[in-house]
């Protein structure tokens, strides 16, 4: 299994370009189900759970015609001869967002077979507001032997529009829904919908495809269905968690950096708590740059969905504070379980106390470096923020949670003048 070697206490300066957003990308893919027309997505990040959603939907049936692999590129698919409405468990269990096939699958297909993803690292993450949604537009589902089977009962097998309410702002739920209304007999509401930029990207690419939606990034989304959808060409937003983690990797190394592709536009819980530290951050149309004080100040964050603090940025906050002036209130209200960095970072040297949902940090002047392990995407993000800041050598073991959200993260960090190589 490969590991990261880091060398710490380096200042960070220079510039990178920021990739297409994973959490974009992949319900987007999934979009191409809803039509028989070629779909092409352009900006599209290399990265393991891409690759991963390519190999889910060409096992149904869909033809994948891919540019450029190993940095952002191009990729069409035409799911005209779809013919297996299946997602089996050996690919679901690797990756959660292969749910997101589950609403279009019922609205093109009249049926689906897809294998509940399971728990991950960060917590029992159920799909039961997907199943209840589904059910209300019309759709009989059953769950056995693990998987989740779905079929339309209705006259030529279309969902019918509904009025639906989500228990709790579920991401890849308002997206699941949102695809199912593009082809339901009537109109779909979603309230209680979730408001994170990636559901209005997709819900842009849909419109594009022909959809009548609107309403996406408020917290009520109005569909109404069509009977078919056609192709577009579509370019993915910029991934604003790959940013928000590189802006708090030199907050906490220090240096300044600038970050282009991208926009702070969808990042201002981050940004505000960015200033709090001290760091000077300056916006341009589609850059930032931040200048890092010579030691952060200490910021209490509470996650939340959009457009307040998001939990994909605690875990590198944390890593933040770890070295920050001053003692940091850290609650994590999203998931259950998202707190695993603390015990490799206390490893690195840091003073973290957690009760329940809720993590104290207390700055300390300076971290050592040591070897730590990975547990899943955004706490790798921050032990490799640790790693930065840590004297000495730091060696992260199981960075493939890494390589799933993080396009080419060694050759940009390197980049930035840090000394970081990937070792067998
Ligand atoms: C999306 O996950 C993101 N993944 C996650 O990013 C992100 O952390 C999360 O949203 C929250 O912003 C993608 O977009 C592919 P949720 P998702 O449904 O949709 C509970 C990363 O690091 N819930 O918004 O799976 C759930 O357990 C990943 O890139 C139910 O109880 O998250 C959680 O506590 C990690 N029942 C809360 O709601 C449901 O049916 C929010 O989950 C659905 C969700």
């Amino acid at each position: 299994m490969d590991k990261l070697l880091i060398e710490g206490g380096r200042p960070l300066s220079g510039e990178v370009a920021i990739s297409g957003a994973k959490n974009a990308a992949l319900p987007l893919l999934c979009a191409a189900l809803l039509t028989r027309e070629p779909l092409t997505l352009t900006n599209v990040p290399s990265l393991n759970d891409i690759g991963t959603m390519l190999k889910l939907l060409a096992q149904m049936g869909v033809k994948v015609t891919r540019e450029k692999v190993g940095a952002s590129g191009t990729v069409t698919l035409d799911a005209s001869a779809l013919d297996n409405p299946v997602a089996p468990y050996e690919l679901v269990k690797t990756m959660r967002a292969s749910v997101l096939v589950l609403g279009p699958l019922v609205a093109r297909a009249g049926e689906a077979r897809v294998s509940l993803p399971g728990g991950c690292a960060i917590g029992a993450r159920p799909v039961d507001q997907h199943i209840k949604g589904l059910t209300a537009m019309g759709a009989e589902v059953s769950v056995e032997q693990g998987y989740v089977h779905a079929r339309t009962t209705g006259s030529g097998g279309r969902l019918k529009g509904a009025r639906l309410f989500t228990d709790m702002v579920t991401v890849t739920g308002t997206e699941n829904l949102m695809m199912a209304g593009c082809l339901a007999d009537g109109e779909t509401v979603i309230e209680n919908a979730a408001r994170e930029p990636e559901v209005v990207d997709l819900a842009n690419c849909l419109v594009a495809m022909g959809a009548q939606i609107s309403g996406a990034g408020t917290d009520v989304i109005r569909i109404r269905g069509v009977e078919r959808l056609h192709g577009a060409t579509h370019r993915i937003m910029p991934d604003r968690i790959e940013t928000g983690t590189f802006l708090c990797a030199a907050a906490a190394a220090g240096g300044q950096i600038r970050l282009t592709q991208t926009s702070a536009s969808y990042l201002d819980a981050v940004i505000d708590k960015l200033m709090d530290t001290g760091c000077d951050i300056t916006l341009e149309r589609d850059a930032i740059t931040l200048k890092a004080p010579a030691r952060p100040l200490a910021v209490s964050i509470r996650t939340s969905p959009y457009p307040a603090f998001p939990t994909d940025m605690q875990a590198q906050f944390m890593a933040l504070n770890a070295v920050a002036e001053g003692t940091a209130v850290i609650r994590e209200t999203i998931f259950e379980n998202r707190f695993m960095h603390a015990v490799e970072l206390i490893r690195l040297g840091a003073d973290i106390k957690i009760d329940g949902n809720t993590a104290f940090v207390k700055g300390v002047t300076k971290l050592d470096g040591a070897t730590v392990m990975a547990t899943d995407l955004r706490a790798s993000a921050s032990l490799v923020i640790a790693g930065l800041v840590a004297q000495g050598e730091t060696l992260i073991e199981r960075i493939y949670h890494l390589d799933r959200g993080y396009e080419n993260l060694e050759q940009k960090l390197a980049a930035l003048g840090a000394s970081v190589r990937r070792v067998k």
